[in-house]
């Protein structure tokens, strides 16, 4: 078992690496984690939901468990970890904190990874050809719709062979590839690859694999997402962010991000792994145990902005489209810097029952408009006083001109009502549905950036004062400073130099 293996390469770590002391804490630590790890499979595997035993197992250990899935670790023994925790040495904390959420379950009910969907490669192509996810999608015609990278210009054909559960003989059909319209040029592009199913076939297949002849080998193997067949109907709010890169390690930006959209009514984050820096990644692994966060692996074997854009962020929107599409009514598809802020409702929640009672049926997605919140701009007097620099509270300068629709716009989609997404906009909607473009009165994208164009040139233009994110000030600063503080030690954001606390903190 995988889980074991875990355990013993994390025993071998621990007798190579560490002194007397630092051994004894380690063992403790493992000693914990296989408590907490035997906790989380009782709960997830054995555990009836409202089974009165569940609480009285959680009581008895004094776990604190709501009813969002959070699970809460108690005072003493968070105290006891982080005693334990700042004795051990670095890199056996990183085995640590990674044994302990592999383990984590996640929302897809995989463990270790083994069936989270990501890249793999189709053998027998002529070029790079590459299949992320499949997803059954029966709006025009029943048919597996695989998100894949390949050839913008003659992509080779490729099949589709189809797995079902209940031991019926697996079976191929041609696949028809379409191609992703925003590709830049580039040599690679995302593509749908569509495989279509027979009324014949004796029900949605289980997996399926992508192939280039009947009988060539199987290099790829994909589980069929069948989001309709589990949910009854769409509710709530969630966030899509394209593939995070270069190492990204913005702490107290990335944590400003969750607070403030989660303060707005987002209630799930779905988010692609390229590259994550360390503090990063350890704060989403919380936000994941807390069941809020998806964060899929991301290694796309092209190299980003010369053979494909932006390490192919538009396979991942779309994923995140499918992904999302039954699961929830609302979808926003935004980066780390950009907030679509309600500026006449208290929340994203409010704002949208608002909006969507006009035209509700024709509307597939709400459109707004892209407004500059350059960081060249001086920062908010007001802002001084705080205990954390959030940049939502310190950048209170905008552009006062804002961009038309479509240009540097961000969406909020009805997933069910979209077919194929783009940055900006939507490229494609099922038949009757269109872009509702929402006035800047009621809300639109506050983007936190330097100047566009490189320079500080952007600081001379036309601007207002705009402090709406003061709307939310203490509850924004008080979640920060709460997650900060709940994940200081297990997360030893501080390790690294003690410096770093105090430009975080400033
Ligand atoms: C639907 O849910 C069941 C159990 O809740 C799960 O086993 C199955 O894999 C899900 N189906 C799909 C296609 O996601
Ligand atoms: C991101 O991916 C790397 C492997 O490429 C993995 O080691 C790391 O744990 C992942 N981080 C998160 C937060 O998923
Ligand atoms: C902005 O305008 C002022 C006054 O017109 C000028 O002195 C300054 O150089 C300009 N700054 C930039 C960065 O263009």
């Amino acid at each position: 078992m995988t889980l074991r293996r875990r355990f013993r390469l994390a025993k071998m770590v621990g007798t190579r690496r560490i002194s007397k002391r630092q051994h004894t804490s380690f063992y403790f630590v493992l000693t914990f984690l296989l408590l907490f790890i035997c906790i989380l499979f009782i709960e997830v595997f054995f555990v009836e939901e409202n089974n009165p035993m569940e609480f009285s197992i959680f009581e008895r250990l004094g776990w604190k468990k709501d009813t969002n899935k959070e699970i809460v670790l108690p005072p003493h023994v968070a105290r006891e970890l982080a005693r334990v925790i700042t004795d051990a040495v670095q890199e056996d904390l990183d085995v640590i904190v990674n044994l302990y959420y592999d383990a984590v379950v996640d929302e897809t009910g995989a463990l270790g990874n083994k069936n989270v969907d990501h890249w793999q490669p189709v053998r027998g192509t002529k070029d790079k050809f590459l299949v992320f996810s499949a997803y059954y999608d029966d709006r025009r015609v029943q048919l597996i719709r695989v998100i894949a990278a390949a050839r913008t210009r003659n992509a080779d054909k490729v099949m589709c062979k189809f797995w079902f559960a209940d031991g019926y003989s697996s079976t191929t059909v041609p696949a028809f590839n379409k191609l992703i319209q925003e590709n830049w040029n580039l040599k690679y592009s995302a593509y749908f690859v569509l495989c279509p199913l027979s009324k014949a076939l004796p029900s949605v297949p289980e997996r399926v694999s992508i192939i280039t002849s009947e009988n060539a080998e199987i290099t790829n193997w994909l589980v069929v997402h069948n989001n309709k067949q589990n949910v009854t109907s769409p509710h709530g709010i969630a966030v899509c962010v394209k593939p995070v890169h270069y190492d990204y390690n913005k702490l107290l930006s990335f944590i400003e991000f969750i607070e403030l959209n989660k303060i707005f009514g987002v209630e799930h984050f779905i988010l692609y792994n390229d590259t994550i820096g360390r503090d990063v990644a350890c704060v989403m692994r919380q936000y994941m145990a807390n069941g809020i966060m998806s964060v899929l692996p991301w290694k796309l074997d092209m190299v980003s902005q010369k053979e494909i854009r932006t390490e192919g962020l538009f396979a991942a929107l779309n994923d995140c489209l499918y992904r999302t599409m039954y699961r929830f009514r609302f979808v926003l598809m935004i980066d780390f810097d950009e907030f679509i802020v309600p500026h006449k409702s208290d929340s994203l929640t409010e704002m949208l029952e608002v909006v969507a009672k006009n035209k509700p049926l024709k509307t597939g997605a709400y459109s707004f408009q892209n407004s500059f919140f350059y960081l060249q701009w001086p920062s908010d007097a007001k802002s001084r006083s705080l205990p954390l620099r959030l940049i939502t509270l310190e950048k209170t300068v905008r552009k006062l001109k804002f961009h038309p629709h479509k240009q540097r716009s961000k969406c909020i989609v009805l997933p069910e009502r979209v077919v194929e997404m783009g940055n900006h906009f939507v490229w494609e909607f099922l038949p009757g549905r269109a872009m509702a473009n929402v006035h800047s009165d009621i809300g639109f994208l506050h983007h936190y950036r330097i100047c566009e164009f490189g320079g500080n040139d952007c600081i001379n233009t036309t601007s207002r004062v705009d402090r709406r994110i003061y709307r939310w000030k203490d509850q924004l600063v008080q979640a920060v400073q709460t997650r900060l503080k709940d994940w200081e030690f297990i997360c030893n954001f501080f390790a690294v130099s003690a410096d770093k606390k105090t430009s975080l903190l400033l």
